[in-house]
């Protein structure tokens, strides 16, 4: 930046940050953090960071600023690549003019010679959430194909010398890695058409020696493209740059004169610490991100038929199952995968979205609402299988190369929902489903990946975007979770049109509670589907106890998977008593605040939900404890000053409860101070592997 710039400020909640703006030359953010005094000088908060050329150094020292285009030396990559006529355009964007509020900035970017206009708009909004979105117009006759285009390109401050990011696969999602960004910085795609399970598109950067931290997610359930780059070869002064884009392919998106791309939000947030980043995502879910409805203020308790019955369905089995799901206290009854044409496994009849003729739907929806459960129905819409009614009539409506094989997955290929008589088609058979039955509920899944997909996989998923809105508008009494396999298509983008994720097919306890936490640190419970499966695991084979099983499931929006005829007396009893605890905290558990809560040993999760007076903790152990006493479980979020009443919600577990001190102490709760709870914390009986304690706290006045 040059004695030419310009500062401007804007302010969210406990969150600022000031621009370094330059007409006709660049821009560039030089604060980011807590909230500043209003009257801070900017000049000299600009001054106090600008550092001088260097040696070997461009003689204008490289700033790749909020849209690096690998100028002056720069090895940050650029946020912005073109082509015209098959070669690369070289750009030199210059800032024309911005417009600036309180909450939002609005940078309006010109290319002399290209003629493109890049607009990036900044946003803080009311909140602590900030968002960051890419417009690119084209005014010249030449059409220009985009082939990058971020949605942030962040100058990361500094203090973040560390990121935690996200891997996974099918039934393995959210493994957190954690290490330094320099010298080799980060990258990671998805290409698989969709956000995908290998969760790169949600980051965590850490400064170490405060403990603040700054999270960054791309709101789009395409492919995306996430990299920070360390400048320690270019220009080699150790400036970061974080970008986090949708991925383009070849020719993806072409502008032709006068048209516009408008690339997905990418969101941040940062912090003091870790628990209120989170807490920051989660109130920017609840408040502007979730569709949700009152009918859907109380998340039901489900039971899906899926790890029950499978493929194996008939109208006596799904009724029976009905039967012991009321009697449980379920209060949705999701019946999925196949209820249609003629699917008996996942070779079959996607597309056919007509109840199979040995099933009465509107017999069995009957049953369910007389049992006084809602009904929710499984869908997979996006796709369609060789072997199927849909198929056999329109071979050309899946996404394919003319004169290339069509490989499957699952058995199954893509609609290619870019043409219109295709989304015309998915949305009505859908329509025709919510009008024919009485469906309050439908289970979105999509379960293989966009392959091969031509240049359609952007448009693709702009097409999934409007198909969803279009149905909401129609049916906005009908909630919709949004599956891909588990997890393979979790974000923001998608949850805009849904109320409810699937974290992860795998449901057995000692995954999913790791599984849940790593999704927990963006999503609120009530958003991600917890479910009770059957033991042995049919992904793990693992046998766990069921009052270990019910305790994982209750921290999320809770259900069944598994057939209650299947199990003993005494786990149906179990399964029953939590699935009232459920009822009886969810109110909390969807509205409180969460706090992830950090054991030495690595084999215990822990989490709680705080609320006004009333907090609500789980604590698991997933393995042998190395010392016979693990350490004392430490809570958090609590007022230090205030007393506590502290019980153990029962079922106690069996093995666990043999070694709590004082049987009868602990039934009738000890009182302690939040200070005492936050600092020395709780001593339970968490030796063995399965072993789950609730910790309920009421706050004394
Ligand atoms: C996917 C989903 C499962 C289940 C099956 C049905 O794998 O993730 O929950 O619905 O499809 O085929």
């Amino acid at each position: 930046m040059t004695q030419k710039a310009q500062w401007v400020r804007l302010d969210g909640a406990g969150v600022c940050l000031v621009f370094a703006l330059e007409e006709g030359g660049g821009a560039d953010l030089i604060y980011i953090g807590d909230a500043l005094p209003k009257d801070e000088d900017l000049a000299s908060l600009a001054h106090a960071n600008a550092r001088a050329r260097h040696e070997s150094q461009s003689d204008a020292p490289p700033c790749p600023g909020l849209l690096p285009q690998g100028q002056g030396g720069s090895s940050v990559a650029p946020a912005v690549v073109f082509s015209a006529n098959g070669a690369r355009i070289d750009t030199d964007f210059r800032l024309l003019q911005w417009q600036s509020s309180a909450q939002n900035l609005k940078l309006n970017f010109k290319d002399r010679l290209s003629q493109l206009e890049a607009q990036i708009e900044w946003d803080v909004g009311d909140r602590s959430i900030i968002s960051s979105a890419l417009r690119i117009t084209n005014p010249s006759a030449i059409p220009v194909t985009v082939e990058r285009a971020s949605a942030i390109a962040l100058p990361v401050p500094r203090r973040f010398t560390e990121v935690t990011s996200f891997s996974g696969r099918w039934a393995g999602e959210m493994h957190e890695d954690r290490r330094t960004i320099a010298p080799t910085g980060f990258a990671r795609s998805s290409y698989a058409g969709k956000s995908g399970f290998s969760g790169g598109n949600w980051l965590i950067l850490h400064d170490p020696l405060s403990g603040e931290a700054m999270a960054a997610h791309l709101e789009w359930s395409g492919d995306y493209d996430t990299r920070i780059d360390c400048d320690n070869q270019g220009a080699g002064d150790g400036r970061a740059v974080l970008q986090m884009g949708p991925a383009l392919r070849a020719r993806e998106v072409v502008l032709e004169q006068g048209h516009a791309f408008q690339g997905p939000l990418a969101i941040v947030a940062i912090a003091r610490d870790e628990d209120t980043l989170t807490r920051n995502f989660h109130a920017e879910i609840r408040a502007n991100v979730i569709a949700y409805r009152d009918n859907n203020a109380q998340r039901l308790v489900h039971l899906n038929t899926w790890e029950a019955l499978g493929f194996d369905l008939s109208n006596e089995a799904i009724m029976r199952l009905a039967d012991d799901a009321a009697d449980l206290g379920v209060e949705r009854f999701v019946l999925d995968d196949g209820w249609f044409g003629a699917r008996r496994n996942d070779q079959t009849s996607l597309g056919d979205w007509r109840v199979a003729p040995h099933l009465d739907l509107p017999a069995i929806i009957a049953h369910v609402r007389s049992l006084n459960m809602d009904f929710g129905l499984w869908v997979e819409p996006e796709m369609v299988s060789p072997d199927s009614d849909l198929y056999r009539a329109h071979p050309d409506w899946c996404l394919h190369i003319e004169g290339q094989e069509r490989p499957t997955m699952r058995g199954q290929l893509v609609l290619d929902l870019t043409r219109q008589e295709v989304r015309d088609y998915v949305v009505g058979a859908v329509e025709t489903l919510l009008t024919t039955y009485e469906i309050a509920y439908l289970k979105w899944d999509h379960n293989r990946d966009l392959f091969p997909r031509g240049r359609k996989a952007h448009r693709q998923t702009e097409a999934l975007y409007d198909m969803l809105a279009q149905l909401r508008a129609a049916f906005p009494h009908v909630m919709i979770e949004s599956c891909s396999s588990g997890g393979g298509r979790i974000d923001t983008g998608i949850m805009r049109y849904t109320s409810r994720v699937w974290p992860s097919d795998n449901n057995d306890p000692i995954e999913r509670v790791r599984i849940m936490q790593g999704w927990s640190r963006f999503l609120p419970l009530e958003v991600m589907g917890n479910h009770v499966g059957p033991s042995p695991n049919p992904i793990t084979g693992r046998q766990t106890a069921m009052v270990f099983r019910a305790k994982i499931a209750l921290f999320g929006h809770m259900g069944v998977e598994a057939d209650p005829a299947a199990m003993s007396q005494e786990d149906r009893a179990t399964l029953k008593a939590h699935i009232a605890l459920y009822k009886q905290w969810r109110w909390l558990l969807h509205s409180g605040e969460y706090y992830r809560l950090d054991h030495p040993d690595e084999g215990i999760f822990a989490h709680m939900v705080a609320g006004e007076t009333q907090t609500l903790a789980m604590a698991a152990q997933t393995r042998f404890c190395a010392e016979f006493d693990p350490a004392p479980l430490r809570l958090k979020g609590l007022d230090p000053k205030a007393r506590y009443r502290v019980t153990l919600p029962n079922p106690w577990p069996a093995k666990g409860s043999l070694y709590l001190s004082d049987w009868e102490r602990w039934s009738r709760g000890l009182v302690l101070s939040g200070a005492a709870l936050m600092n020395q914390g709780l001593a339970l009986p968490l030796t063995h592997p399965e072993t789950a304690w609730l910790i309920a706290l009421e706050k004394l006045t």
